[in-house]
């Protein structure tokens, strides 16, 4: 008897107004196959996976699950139909612990009561350790770190007795440590005879975790592949359409002042532990100096030591000549430092979903809202220039940023801050969730601004760009500098060798 697929969706059309999203896709996944759905940002990818978890319903097509018709009528049904998502943006309680939020909405099967709850707390727990989950069950939301947040909502899927999985971009805000985590869990699942949909925009890990992979482009299915007989070069080349450039610049330029002179600074985290011990470095004008660690080094607080979110404990950190510890975060941005940051919780922070692109502009631009007269023909201005110059995919300026796809809610967090004439800029992981084009972009757009004379610190996690777009590389390792190369002749080998402690390490 031949298996009927987990997952099977036929021509599936959806459109939002003039926005045609997907347009006759077919998608389909087995159960023992973990799947790849890939595309670039606003190609349709999270549409066609909100079909199966009730959020969005086709216009037309059709779904069948474990070859059956299905009609999923909500995220209530879809849960019915044993499908469970994990979106781009995490759905948790912060204020609740992870066996709360693990046990949420499942209604009459949880059981009531302290009883209740501690039978699901030991089934939780035995279901965890099946897989190989680190999860401590009484922490609450707030408390936990990207990768614990994921877990947690692998572990709600898997509690519900989904068998299909759906996880839309698990790695973005992942640190590499993590991914081996989640990949091993993956893997564990598929063994189990789970049918898992994965969405990224890291080829490597397409290669590395899939079986099957489905491009989607404008919202048609290119093709699908198995990916042992593909590669990455055919990958973007059905993703893209084109061959694109993957050379990352290095111009020289005619470095001038010292622009940022961080000087012996301490900063002290909030569990009174050493976070950035006695750090210090200098920043010209028209220079990237790259930032490499594993995460959790110090690169957060030396970023936050900048903009003024967090004080110093010690040191002196002058910008154009003035110190900047002390300073308000405000009075830190009209000296003219931006902060280009992917935030992990991208609609979270920085952005309002309700708001159109031209408020979400103006909400951050200090320097032309003169009085309480707020020019909307100016934020209008420059929400076109940032449409334009980032690529990003929306219906005009005036749509609400939450209706844009998640890589494009990312490219105006980061045309903000980059397209305002910064002195400095100061940006942490800028190509998170971006696809392979929108990525090349960003780095020639900061080429474009270290060309200006912008002084640029890029903390990133992919050595190869790293190396190929800084000047120099400073490695911190356990809140101290353990190095700084020159990037024209650092070697991956080096930068690691240092990542891991260089010379101090192992001794102390
Ligand atoms: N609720 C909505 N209202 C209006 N337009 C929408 C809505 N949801 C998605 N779209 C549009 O549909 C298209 C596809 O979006 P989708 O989120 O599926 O892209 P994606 O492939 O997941 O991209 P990314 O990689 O950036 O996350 C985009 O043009 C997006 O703006
Ligand atoms: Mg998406």
């Amino acid at each position: 008897m031949e298996n009927s697929a987990a997952i099977r969706m036929e021509n599936i059309t959806k459109s939002f107004g003039s926005v045609v999203a997907n347009d006759a896709v077919s998608f389909s996944v087995n159960f023992g196959e973990i799947h790849a759905l890939l595309g670039e940002n606003g190609a349709g990818k999270s549409t066609l996976m909100n079909m199966l978890s009730g959020i969005y319903r086709p216009d037309s097509g059709s779904i069948w699950i474990d070859g059956k018709p299905a009609n999923i009528t909500s995220p209530g049904a879809s849960i019915r139909y044993s499908i469970g998502m994990i979106h781009q943006h995490f759905k948790l309680v912060d204020v609740m612990s992870a066996l709360d939020n693990v046990r949420m909405g499942i209604g009459r099967h949880s059981g009531k009561g302290r009883t209740g709850r501690k039978k699901a707390a030991v089934e939780i727990g035995k279901k965890a350790e099946s897989l190989g989950l680190d999860v401590n069950l009484s922490k609450k939301v707030y408390e936990m770190s990207v990768g614990e947040k994921q877990t947690t909502e692998i572990m709600k899927v898997l509690h519900r007795g989904s068998r299909i999985v759906i996880m839309d971009e698990p790695t973005a805000v992942l640190t590499p440590s993590e991914i081996r985590k989640l990949f091993d869990i993956m893997r564990r699942m598929k063994e189990q005879g789970c049918a898992i949909v994965i969405i990224t925009h890291k080829l490597g890990e397409v290669m590395e975790i899939s079986d099957r992979i489905t491009v989607l482009r404008d919202g048609r299915s290119i093709d699908t592949v198995v990916t042992r007989e593909t590669g990455i070069p055919s990958l973007i080349e059905m993703m893209v359409g084109r061959r694109i450039d993957l050379k990352i610049e290095r111009p020289a330029t005619k470095q001038g002042e010292v622009l940022l002179d961080f000087d012996a600074v301490t900063v002290v985290g909030p569990d009174r532990k050493v976070a950035l011990n006695d750090v210090s470095f200098k920043l010209r004008e028209g220079e990237i100096l790259g930032v490499a660690g594993v995460a959790g080094s110090g690169q957060k607080e030396l970023c936050e030591a900048i903009s003024g979110l967090t004080n110093a404990e010690k040191g002196r950190i002058f910008f154009a000549g003035e110190n900047l510890i002390g300073k308000k975060p405000s009075e830190i941005i009209s000296l003219g430092v931006r902060m280009g940051f992917i935030p992990e919780d991208r609609l979270g922070m920085g952005l309002v979903g309700t708001m159109d692109l031209v408020g979400n502009v103006m909400l951050k631009d200090y320097r032309d809202q003169k009085g309480i007269m707020l020019r909307r023909d100016l934020g209008a201005e420059k929400a076109r220039s940032i449409v334009e110059k980032f690529e990003v995919l929306t219906p005009s300026i005036y749509t609400p940023v939450a209706k844009l796809s998640g890589g494009n809610i990312q490219k105006v967090l980061l045309g903000r801050e980059i397209d305002s004439d910064p002195r400095l800029l100061v940006t942490a992981y800028p190509v998170r969730g971006l696809d392979i084009g929108a990525s090349f972009k960003i780095y020639d757009l900061l080429n474009e601004q270290k060309k200006k004379g912008v002084g640029i610190i890029f903390v990133g996690e992919d050595l190869d760009v790293l190396i190929e777009i800084s000047d120099r590389i400073m490695v911190m390792s356990g809140g101290v500098v353990t190095g700084t190369i020159d990037a024209s002749l650092a070697s991956k080998e080096e930068v690691g060798f240092l990542m891991a402690g260089g010379d101090s390490g192992g001794f102390d």
